[in-house]
């Protein structure tokens, strides 16, 4: 299969295109703004239709939630409208398009974890923004995925929006850092979530799938073990309200259930855990071969 992948260069993205290309299909790399303004009708049908993919994995968004309630409009444009122009050019290219959604579709108030036919009912410009998108999937596109997926943890994307390394960096330089005991959400390495969406995405199965690490964890518990995996002492993770340190509302608990997934595949995802524990190996041998 010819797949092009959008944000290849982000952190989701950047695993994703990996595991189609680990698999033997040939791989279109959209590496961001510097690459294609995805914002730009004319220019994003062009070249996504003269590329003439079979399918789209459309992982490229801005993800910083406290900029996006700061900047709404340029948001949507990023978020929303460049999704339709995506979708409007899978139309063209008569290619199944699959686009990367979030938890923050959800309001959080549930009481407990998300399922694919539960309703949506954001809280921020993020998660709108997002769901907005999913809806110009939908309304534009017949063969669609659209996976919801948690916090992401992994190797990839730009170090400064790489939450994982820079989380390790401040340890690394003794630094306490604030995370919310209020935040309770599904934490997934990137790894797993791109080998499910290749799998997902090959099976014809069109339709809306949450893709999560099995399990729940609070901003606060996640980040003490990841502290303590890599070396450091969990004194170095301060428990805090999540009002106190962030601009936008966050949703108290958004944990996802990867129902479609484990019912169509019949597997289930691996627990936070255990993903926690291979994302710092795979941590180690990177660093051992940049040695
Ligand atoms: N990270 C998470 O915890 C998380 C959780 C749930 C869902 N998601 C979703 O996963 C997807 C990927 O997130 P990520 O963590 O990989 O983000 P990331 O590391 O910030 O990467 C985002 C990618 O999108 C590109 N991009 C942004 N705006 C663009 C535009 N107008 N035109 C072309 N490219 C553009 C960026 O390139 P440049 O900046 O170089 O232009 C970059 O390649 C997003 O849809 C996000 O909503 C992420």
């Amino acid at each position: 299969m010819k797949v092009l992948v959008t944000g290849a260069s982000g952190l989701v993205g950047g695993d994703i295109a990996d595991a189609f290309a680990a698999k033997g299909h040939e791989v279109i790399r959209l590496n961001g703004r510097k690459d294609l303004d995805l914002t730009d009708i004319n220019g994003t049908i062009i070249r996504i239709v003269s590329e003439n993919p079979d399918i789209i994995v459309h992982a490229a968004a801005l993800k910083d939630v406290d900029e996006a309630e700061r900047n709404p409009e340029y948001t949507f444009v990023n978020n929303s409208l460049a999704t339709r122009n995506v979708a409007l050019a899978a139309r063209k290219a008569d290619a199944a398009i699959v686009y990367i959604s979030t938890d923050a579709v959800f309001s959080g108030e549930k009481g407990s974890p998300y399922h694919e036919y539960d309703q949506t009912g954001p809280i921020n410009v993020y998660g709108f923004s997002k769901l907005a998108g999913e809806n110009e999937i939908k309304s534009l596109c017949s063969r669609y995925y659209i996976i919801r997926t948690g916090l992401q943890f992994g190797l990839k994307g730009h170090p400064e929006r790489n939450m994982a390394l820079n989380l390790i960096r401040r340890w690394e330089k003794g630094e306490v850092v604030d995370a919310g005991i209020d935040q309770v959400c599904s934490n997934t390495y990137t790894h797993d979530l791109a080998e499910a969406l290749v799998k997902i995405s090959l099976s014809g199965a069109y339709g809306t799938y949450h893709v999560v690490n099995s399990g729940e964890a609070s901003r606060y518990e996640f980040y003490k073990k990841l502290c303590v995996l890599a070396g450091f002492s969990e004194d170095l993770v301060n428990p805090v309200e999540a009002a106190t340190i962030k601009f936008a509302r966050r949703q108290r608990y958004s944990p996802l259930i990867s129902l479609t997934y484990e019912s169509l595949f019949h597997e289930k995802m691996p627990d936070w855990q255990n993903a926690a524990e291979r994302f710092m190996e795979e941590y180690r041998r990177n660093k051992g071969e940049e040695k």
